[in-house]
């Protein structure tokens, strides 16, 4: 994880950097620094925690310290050492002539730690970012140039990382270099952005170079050469950034999980409006790059994600085999990496990922992949290195989602994957027309009655904070909602830090119902459906064991009377496509009690948005 930002040019630097920071802080926020290339020497400045210590303490300097055009900046998420201003980057070696900022993990840094001690290297970090420090100094002593040194010692390092670098000798450049850690060059009109993400520089310009594996950069205000492996001098393709700055703004909203959740009617409508134009047309999937010849000889089909989008994974778990008979297994990324899978190359797996850099899952599709399997990845950023692993890439155009606590993102994920079914289903004629155009209606209903859900929070709002003291929050449901009791849950457990598990209904008796008492609230997902009458009998399992039972349902029943503590009605829908309504409910609760108790809702403690080590 960890955000940099990089830049040359006309501007003052700390201030395009800071401003680059806070957008990068869905990256890890625990802890900041800059480096500014002053006259004849280095500024550094570090603090632990928020972005806000850091420019506090950067407000207090010398006019003359910080007014610099060149510096390199760190969001950090502790991997190695505790959140500390003595492990913030930038990070330096002996004589503090050079600086480095990391994101990613030098897996070698033990091995070269004794290695650069013996040459006389006085390390006062614990992080592997300081090793990579010292190596390059070396490197600089014995090559005199900094774009050599940082080649040379790139191939003596093992891991993943994204750097920027600058020596107080060369101060008209800054170097970077990448290895399966993201990183972008915003190229500018006499002046030039390094960053972790396009949201650190996209309000100076819209024209980048993606830095590929194993490249490295030299960038100067007028310039920016790129060499690979092999050290030769490459060309890389200047591409136009997908955002407008506007996205970056909260427009209203108190925070941006809230302003995202309030986006999902028009999440769903903009991505049925290509790709669904009513209920008895086929979807249009042009991604998928599948021959109706290959598509016949699917035979299985593997889900691999984490956290949220492993949920949503679930979810296409029930509709793909409900819709398109195949078989369908769901795994976290991080336990698909380390088991001999079966896959072949009638296996198709998807990846799906918000952020398209997980680290686990794109390691676990590189190991698919490498089975020959098709390889289809759901994503939100199609400029992410998991997309550029894709067979068939399909992007669902959620928009930036900054909240660290996914919400659009999950939504968007749901329906590319009822799309996913369906389009199987039509290809492989599984499911009568009839039954998916009833699907289809749902779905084109879906971004109205998501409206009405949240154009009135009052009822989520007073059951909020009826529960925000609530220690422990159990989520029950069954079926296709099962997922959605696991992301209500994570959803809960990751803004609000109560302790929350979702667990099929079922499961209840078989010794979760020992926790039941009446300080527990047990909030069960009720769908009219198949599974309707064995929830409702689970529910009163609970009521009987005085717990405090709150309902989110599309039925009225008189049955709910005496049984539920609390009831959140909502729109008609069915059992099917209510996954993608009930979650919006579960997410305004989160969202609410995290609120009430005062929690950081866009910025939880100890998470980033996108998790780029294993
Ligand atoms: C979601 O609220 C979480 N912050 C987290 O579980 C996330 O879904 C997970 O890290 C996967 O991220 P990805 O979708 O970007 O791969």
């Amino acid at each position: 994880m960890c955000g940099i930002v990089g830049y040359i040019g006309k501007r003052k630097a700390v201030e395009v950097i800071l401003k680059g920071l806070s957008h990068l802080e869905y990256r890890g926020y625990d802890s900041a620094g800059v480096a500014l290339m002053a006259k004849d020497k280095i500024n550094i400045y570090k603090a632990a925690g928020k972005l806000n210590n850091l420019k506090e303490i950067i407000s207090k300097q010398n006019e003359a310290d910080i007014n610099t055009h060149a510096g390199i900046g760190h969001t950090r998420w502790a991997t190695h050492g505790m959140p500390s201003e003595i492990n913030a980057h930038p990070h330096t070696c002996n004589c503090k002539s050079l600086v480095i900022v990391h994101n990613g993990i030098i897996e070698n840094y033990k091995d070269l730690k004794p290695v650069l001690e013996k040459k006389g290297s006085k390390f006062k970090s614990e992080t592997d970012t300081e090793v990579a420090a010292h190596l390059i100094a070396y490197e600089f002593e014995e090559k005199k140039d900094l774009l050599k040194a940082v080649q040379s010692a790139v191939k003596k390092l093992k891991g993943a990382y994204a750097f920027s670098v600058m020596h107080k000798t060369m101060p008209d450049r800054i170097i970077a270099a990448r290895k399966n850690a993201p990183l972008i060059i915003g190229v500018g009109e006499g002046e030039n952005f390094i960053a972790s993400d396009i949201p650190a520089v996209i309000e100076y310009t819209k024209k980048a170079i993606y830095l590929s594996d194993n490249q490295v950069a030299e960038i100067k205000a007028d310039s920016v050469k790129i060499y690979d492996e092999n050290d030769n001098l490459i060309q890389n393709k200047v591409e136009c950034l997908p955002f407008e700055p506007v996205a970056l703004s909260k427009m209203g909203y108190k925070h941006y999980m809230l302003k995202e959740i309030h986006e999902q009617p028009d999440v769903v409508r903009n991505i049925l409006t290509d790709k669904l134009k009513n209920k008895d047309a086929e979807v249009v999937l042009d991604d998928v790059k599948l021959t109706r010849e290959q598509l016949k000889k699917i035979n299985r089909i593997q889900i691999i994600a984490c956290g949220t989008s492993l949920h949503a994974g679930l979810v296409g778990k029930y509709v793909i085999e409900e819709l398109a008979k195949i078989p369908t297994d769901v795994e976290a990324s991080s336990e698909y990496i380390y088991r001999n899978t079966i896959a072949d190359e009638n296996t198709l797996v998807i990846g799906i990922s918000q952020s398209g850099e997980t680290a686990d899952t794109i390691t676990a599709i590189k190991q698919a992949k490498a089975k020959n399997s098709h390889i289809a990845i759901i994503t939100n950023r199609k400029d992410s290195a998991m997309a550029r692993l894709a067979d068939s890439l399909l992007p669902i155009n959620a928009g930036i989602e900054v909240s660290v606590a996914a919400t659009k993102s999950y939504i968007a994920q749901l329906l590319s994957l009822y799309l996913l079914a369906i389009y199987l289903a039509e290809n492989t004629n599984k499911t009568s027309s009839k039954e998916l155009s009833e699907i289809k209606k749902e779905l084109l209903s879906l971004p109205s009655k998501l409206e009405i859900i949240l154009n009135d929070t009052k009822k989520v709002q007073e059951i909020s904070k009826k529960y925000s003291n609530s220690k422990d929050f159990i989520f029950i449901a069954r079926g296709i909602n099962y997922p959605s009791a696991l992301e209500g849950a994570l959803k809960l457990k990751e803004i609000s830090y109560i302790n929350a598990t979702g667990y099929p209904a079922g499961e209840l008796k078989h010794g979760p119902i020992a926790m039941l008492d009446n300080t527990m609230p047990v909030l069960a997902i009720l769908n009219k459906g198949t599974v309707y009458d064995k929830i409702l009998s689970n529910c009163e399992e609970a009521k009987a064991r005085q717990a405090r039972l709150i309902g989110v349902t599309n039925l009225i029943d008189e049955k709910h009377k005496n049984l539920f503590d609390d009831l959140i009605l909502i729109p008609e829908i069915s059992d099917m496509v209510s996954p993608a309504l009930n979650i919006t409910v579960l997410q305004l609760l989160a969202y609410h009690i995290s609120e009430y108790l005062g929690k950081d809702v866009d910025q939880p403690r100890n998470l980033a948005k996108s998790v780029t080590v294993e």
